[in-house]
């Protein structure tokens, strides 16, 4: 088991703009209060903790009448120094993919475009050799045969079936090359199968876990961060030899994001 935390590059993007204005996913309700500032002091101690941990954390400059710009692993898929840019399901959150994309060319990615929709990190996860990549509600599934050209590492298609767990990263998280956590209802028997032969190893996490976006979770390898209320799924990582860290993000909850959605990964910090 490789347990050595591995210092990693983030992109985060504050949420000044924060709101919850449309509803795009079951966990949005627009006629519920909202407290931004909150949300905001929630978000800078996630960055916190990234930065206590050892990780670089850089920022895009959030947009205004663009709410949802927080949930930046929506912004793109980087693996090595390609970035794929992202096509949005929803017309809410268009005007973001070209705001991304600006940030990796300017960052020096070799930058490519996408052909269908394709929400980034969301539903794209590096899982030691293989892209693990959702489809069902958002990313289009014929968008993982250029995920696959353009990176060139084999692309399995994970049939996400429950309208709650819309992107791949609320039902499954990376914990190491070698396994992943992940709610097994939020699959279809077929890929519930396929995970069960890639990682025989792997955490099954309960509903109560997954209902606060448990599975929402940053790992390096040793260190997790996670929704503080996830305690069960806390326990079993703890358990498994991870040291976890809990964080509260309830207020970027009601727009159903957690830590991962805030963060997308650039790849390894250069030391
Ligand atoms: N309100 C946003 C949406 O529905 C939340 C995105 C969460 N991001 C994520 N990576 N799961 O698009």
């Amino acid at each position: 088991m490789t347990m050595d935390a591995t210092s990693q590059r983030f992109l985060m993007c504050r949420p000044t703009y924060f709101a919850v204005d449309y509803a795009i996913n079951p966990w949005m309700d627009p006629t519920a209060p909202v407290d931004t500032e909150r949300a905001v002091r929630q978000w800078e101690r996630l960055r916190q903790v990234y930065r206590d941990l050892g990780h670089v954390v850089e920022e895009i400059t959030p947009l205004p009448g663009l709410p949802d710009m927080v949930f930046a692993a929506n912004g793109g898929t980087v693996v090595g120094d390609r970035a794929m840019a992202v096509q949005f399901r929803d017309p809410q959150r268009a005007d973001e993919a070209p705001a991304y994309r600006a940030w990796f060319e300017a960052a020096g990615f070799d930058v490519y475009d996408p052909k269908h929709v394709n929400e980034g990190e969301g539903d794209v996860l590096l899982a030691g050799d293989v892209l693990l990549a959702g489809t069902g509600f958002r990313t289009a599934h014929a968008s993982h045969a250029q995920l696959q050209e353009v990176f060139g590492y084999p692309v399995i298609t994970m049939q996400l079936v429950d309208p709650r767990f819309y992107h791949l990263d609320t039902a499954l998280t990376v914990l190491d090359e070698q396994t992943v956590a992940y709610l097994p209802e939020a699959f279809s028997p077929g890929s519930r199968a396929v995970l069960r032969r890639l990682f025989p190893d792997a955490v099954h996490a309960t509903m109560a876990d997954a209902e606060v976006l448990g599975l929402n979770a940053v790992s390096d390898g040793r260190h997790v961060v996670l929704p503080e209320q996830a305690t069960g799924l806390a326990a079993k990582l703890r358990d498994r030899g991870y040291q976890t860290i809990g964080v509260d993000l309830s207020e970027l909850r009601k727009a159903g994001g957690g830590p991962k959605c805030c963060t997308l990964r650039l790849g390894k910090a250069s030391k």
